[in-house]
Order: C-alpha cells, then structure tokens, then sequence
C-alpha cells in the first residue's frame, strides 16, 4: 500500500501515474487540499498547461487504474492524517505536499508563518501517526530540497558531514543553512524525521530535491498533464526564461547570475520516487536529486540557443537588479553519489528544455496574456 502525499502537485501527479503504471497490483492513494491551485489563483497566475479539475483527476483514475485515487485532505488537521494512516496501514509513503514557493514564503509574516505551519505540522503528522500506528518498517520517503545546504565553499556532501574540532572527527549531519523561509521549512522537516528515525526507529528517506525542469513525463502528458508555473512565485527559473523566451520576451537573468544552482529533470525526479518506491527504508537515507549545478547565465545561454534551434526565435538575455538576497557567484559543487547510484543514468537539462518547447508552442497566447507575472511589479517596466 503506497500512500503519495500533495499527489495534485506539479510533481505529485506525474509519480501517482507513474505508480500506477509500475505497480498495477497494489493499492495507491493520493491525498491533496488541492493549495497550490489556489496560491497560484491568488497571485494572479496561471498554469501555462491547462490540467484536469480535481473532479476530472479522480474520475480518469477511477476509469484508467482500478487501484488508484486522489483524495481531499489537510495534512495540517492531525485527526485527518491519523485516521487516514490508521485505515491504510502504507508500507510506502511518498511525502510531496507541501508550500513549496520561496519567494511565497517571503511575503509577509502571515506566509512566513503558514508556510512552515503547512509544512512543518503535515510533516509532523505523518511522523507521529506512523509512530502511534507501530509503523516502524514502513519507507517514509520525503521531498526536501537541496536549498538546505546554503552556498559553503567547499563541495556539498549527501547530507552527512564529516568535522574535525579539536583533534577529533565525528559524522553528522550537515549544518542547515537555507536562505529563505520556506527552505527553513525544510530544514526544520530534516530535523523532524532525523529525531523520529532517532528515537522510533522509523526508515526514512530524505530526498533533496534541486530545481525541477521539464514539462512531461511518460505518464503525464496531453489530457493527463501536470502543471507548469512561470509566474514570479512559482515558476522556476528554468520554467521563466523558457516562457519567456517562448514569446520572444528577454530571459530575465537576476543580477551577475554567476551563482550555480543544482537541477534535475521532472523525469528523473518522478522516476527516482518510484525507484525508491521499490525498496525497503534502510535508516535514515539522504539522496541529492540532481544533475548537478548550472551558473544561471549559462542557463540562459542554453535556454536562448535552445529557443533558436527549436523555433527559429532570437531572443535577448537582459539583466535585471536581484530581488532575493543571495550570493550571485557562488560556484555550487554538489555531490550526487547516492542519487546517481539510485538511478544509474540522468537525463540532461536540454533534453527537458527542449520538451518545454515543444510543449509550450501552443500555448503561447496565455504565456504572452500573463507576461506580467515574469517579475515582481517594481521589476517590470520596458517590453
Ligand atoms: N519543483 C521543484 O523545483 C522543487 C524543488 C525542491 C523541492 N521541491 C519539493 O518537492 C515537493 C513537490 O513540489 P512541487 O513542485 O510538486 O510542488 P506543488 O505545490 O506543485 O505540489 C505540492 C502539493 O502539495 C499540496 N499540499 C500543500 N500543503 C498541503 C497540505 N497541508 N495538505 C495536503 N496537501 C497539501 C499542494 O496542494 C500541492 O498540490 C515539495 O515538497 C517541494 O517543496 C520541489
């Protein structure tokens, strides 16, 4: 029984198909508040690839896969997530839900608070409800993010770090030293499940995730879509400059952009789910899903080269002054060894990019009708 927490997010939905697929004999559910639709709504936003209503969602799996469902629910309210782990007795979760914006959390206060509220207590959740159950075995697989690390100097191990103070060396686990309050959220989640699996037992593996790219997988394509942000909040930066230059708009590189950031492809990060899906938790597990990292500029390079070659469009990289407080040389060496060895061969960050392209080309009119979402308003000005 595998259980896939925010299974209606932009990663969620393509790992319940997957599932699906990979696992046609045992029972999968998905739960979800279905949030996200509504963050984006408020920001004024849209997806740039329309996907199903929740309704629609639950009714295709219904027709398409007899083992699977989407179900309405908070992870925050504690007797929904009790019950729900009570009934289902899952040998596999799968914990995606979550806010997941940086910029989001950086708002106000109130976003500040909801956010590591939203995450912090659906995480706490599920670790108690397991450990109230008698659970221990079940594989607790959590998305956190690479953005925990901060940007040290030195390569960034998988999750353990080896010190030496004093003439003596110890192992532990990697200081947290995330840059915004979302991925504080998720430092604070790493803290979490390390003390469960400390003091319970239970087996859990800690998934840092780097910036997703792509806009299909196998599974989720054409009626059964997952969705694609590009606005300030929930757009990521490989997402952005591809709308962007989609419609021939300048690829808004934030200051030097000399910094390195860590990415991985949708399809990848789905498959190594459900890689890990497959296995048994063995302790306490941290994988770096990443290809490894990308200077910003050279992003945008990729991304004006790509938009050439895929549709003839020459476009202008522009740079504009940074709105996040971050270091804009830092060169990012990240290991992967676990990750790589989980998953065998990674697909590059082209090939993704390529697939937004082709994706994208018919929705340009909604691209171009929310332009305005690229940057925040006091960035904006010009074309
Ligand atoms: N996409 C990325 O580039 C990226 C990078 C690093 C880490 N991550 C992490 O990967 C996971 C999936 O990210 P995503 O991009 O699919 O985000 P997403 O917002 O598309 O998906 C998260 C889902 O969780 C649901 N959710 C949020 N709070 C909930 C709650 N209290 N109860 C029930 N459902 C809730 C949302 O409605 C949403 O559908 C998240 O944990 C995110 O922090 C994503």
């Amino acid at each position: 029984m595998i259980i896939v927490t925010g299974a209606d997010g932009y990663v969620g939905w393509p790992v319940l198909l997957k599932l699906a697929e990979e696992f046609p004999d045992e029972r999968i559910v998905g739960i979800d508040n279905f949030a996200r639709r509504k963050w984006v709504e408020e920001i004024g936003s849209v997806s740039a690839i329309p996907v199903l209503s929740p309704c629609e969602r639950k009714k295709r799996l219904n027709e398409s896969y007899g083992n699977v469902s989407l179900m309405e629910g908070d992870l925050t309210h504690r007797k929904t997530v009790e019950t729900f782990i009570r009934v289902y007795q899952p040998d596999t979760i799968i914990h995606l839900a979550a806010q997941p914006s940086a910029p989001y959390s950086q708002i106000s206060w109130d976003k500040a608070v909801y956010t590591q509220y939203n995450n912090n207590v659906s995480t706490l959740n599920l670790l108690w409800a397991l450990k109230e159950n008698n659970l221990t075995e079940t594989h607790f697989i959590s998305a956190t993010t690479t953005g925990v690390y901060g940007a040290p100097e030195y390569p960034i191990p998988e999750g353990f770090f080896e010190i030496e103070y004093r003439g003596r060396r110890d192992l532990v686990p990697h200081p947290h030293m995330a840059g915004s309050f979302y991925h504080m959220s998720k430092c604070n989640d790493i803290n979490n499940m390390w003390l469960a699996h400390r003091q319970w037992g239970l087996n859990i593996s800690d998934v840092r995730v780097a910036i997703v790219t792509g806009a299909t997988t196998e599974e989720a394509r054409d009626e059964l879509s997952t969705r694609f942000d590009f606005d300030f909040y929930f757009g990521v930066v490989t997402h952005r400059f591809c709308a962007q230059a989609l419609i021939g708009y300048p690829i808004t590189v934030y200051g030097k952009g000399l910094q390195g950031k860590p990415f991985v492809t949708l399809e990848d990060c789905v498959e190594s789910f459900v890689e890990l899906a497959k296995r048994d938790g063995k302790g306490f597990e941290v994988y770096n899903q990443t290809i490894g990292a990308v200077r910003i500029v050279d992003l945008a390079e990729m991304i004006r080269d790509a938009a050439m070659e895929e549709i003839g469009l020459e476009v202008e990289i522009r740079h504009v002054p940074n709105p996040r407080v971050e270091r804009e040389d830092h060169e990012m060496l990240i290991e992967n060894d676990n990750f790589k060895k989980l998953m065998g061969r990674l697909r590059d960050l082209k090939g993704a990019i390529r697939d937004i392209f082709s994706t994208l080309e018919g929705r340009k009119k909604v691209i171009e009708a929310y332009r305005d979402r690229f940057l925040p308003k006091d960035l904006l000005g010009g074309k």
